[in-house]
């Protein structure tokens, strides 16, 4: 078998986020050898700490090294240090300017509830069992790269954000949203507004228009209001559901709690092609967690795992870290913030320790697992 040689460039962040990057870029380094790979691993710095070290959070030598990348893992920016700067010198305008300046108009968020964790959602087991969908949020455009204004008139402050679309943002993140729907189950939620914005007309148009070289897929239109209900409702029910920067912001959060916790969902932002795509789970720093080994390295491990498969196509190595995550949770090891009575307590170090004896042991035991390495 002859191994692969990618570029992979890592941005811990701030709070959390050089904790739990470092679990994974342990198992990449681990799934590098046990598998004959080459993965080439540069830190840049990114977020607070460059704010803190270059005077901006996103310095040109990071943006530089992020384009000559195979693909980017980030763990999470800003923190209370940062919070007071203007809303163009944060942290996260770091992250704004990062997924403008490498082009990524597709967030791709799959949500699955897993056996081991169905009795932490806070919906009855029974509602979001075989939960598995995916959210397809667009990232480069809306009211999050609108104008931003604040005024003071007579005494009086006022402010406003522009949301934009031109067709063509909505076009290019609606076909990937039909190509995804049509490789599962064939079913692609829309969500938008447009019973009140004119952008969400506009995006109803359009996904309208794509649909008709997707006969095979059935499209559904939802507002947002009733999207949001549904989800607790009947989460089962979606397959595919694409919508603006916004609302995907939104929803990928109530999302998220359905599966459990934040901290289990991980993230892939891409443009046309998938070179340099960035991975990054959808929690944020946690600054209240951060240098205490209390948060969960999972969101972060199954960034790892997502890159594997669909940045560099390998799916037996997805699937070797997936599976050796599920089996430690069906032992009953659980991080703070997917405990359940009976459970386990463990770190952040200990969950990556005992991910990494999983894997370890079903490479040793490859037939038992099915492994073919
Ligand atoms: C996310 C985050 C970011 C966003 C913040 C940190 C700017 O909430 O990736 O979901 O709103 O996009
Ligand atoms: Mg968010």
């Amino acid at each position: 078998m002859s191994g692969i040689h990618k570029k992979i460039v890592v941005l811990p962040g701030d709070g959390i986020g050089p904790e739990v990057t470092n679990a994974a870029t342990r198992l990449l380094i681990d799934c590098a050898s046990a598998f004959g790979h080459q993965f080439d691993l540069h830190e840049m710095p990114f977020g607070g700490n460059a704010i803190d070290r270059c005077g901006e959070p996103l310095p040109a030598e990071t943006l530089a090294a992020c384009r000559e990348s195979d693909a980017i893992l980030l763990g999470a920016v800003g923190g209370p240090k940062w919070d007071a700067l203007p809303i163009g010198k944060r942290a996260e305008s770091g992250l704004l300017a990062l997924r403008k300046g490498l082009g990524l108009y597709i967030n791709f968020r799959p949500i699955r509830v897993r056996e081991a964790l169905i009795g932490i959602s806070p919906l009855r087991p029974e509602k979001v069992h075989g939960c598995n969908f995916e959210i397809i949020r667009e990232l480069a455009g809306d009211i999050y790269f609108g104008a931003h204004e604040h005024s003071s008139a007579n005494g009086v402050e006022s402010a406003r954000d522009v949301a934009q679309y031109d067709e063509h943002e909505i076009e290019r993140v609606a076909r990937y949203a039909f190509e995804r729907a049509a490789a599962r189950r064939k079913r692609l939620a829309s969500v938008d507004k447009a019973n009140v914005l004119a952008t969400s007309v506009l995006w109803r148009k359009t996904v309208a228009r794509v649909a008709k070289d997707y006969s095979g897929v059935s499209l559904e239109n939802l507002y947002v209001d009733n999207a949001a209900m549904q989800m607790v409702l009947s989460p089962a029910q979606f397959d595919v559901i694409v919508t603006g920067n916004l609302f995907g912001d939104i929803l990928s959060d109530e999302a998220a709690a359905l599966a459990g916790s934040i901290g289990l969902i991980p993230s892939m932002s891409r443009g046309d092609s998938l070179k340099g795509a960035l991975y990054e789970p959808i929690h944020g720093s946690a600054p209240s967690l951060a240098g205490r080994d209390i948060a969960s390295p999972l969101g972060s491990i199954f960034c790892a795992s997502l890159m594997l498969k669909e940045s560099f196509g390998l799916l037996p190595e997805s699937e070797w870290i997936e599976s050796a995550a599920d089996r430690v949770l069906e032992q009953g090891y659980r991080t703070a913030d997917i405990a359940e009575s009976g459970s386990q307590p463990v770190g952040c170090s200990k969950m990556v320790e005992l991910i990494r004896v999983e894997m370890t042991d079903s490479l040793l035991h490859a037939e038992r697992y099915g492994w073919g390495v």
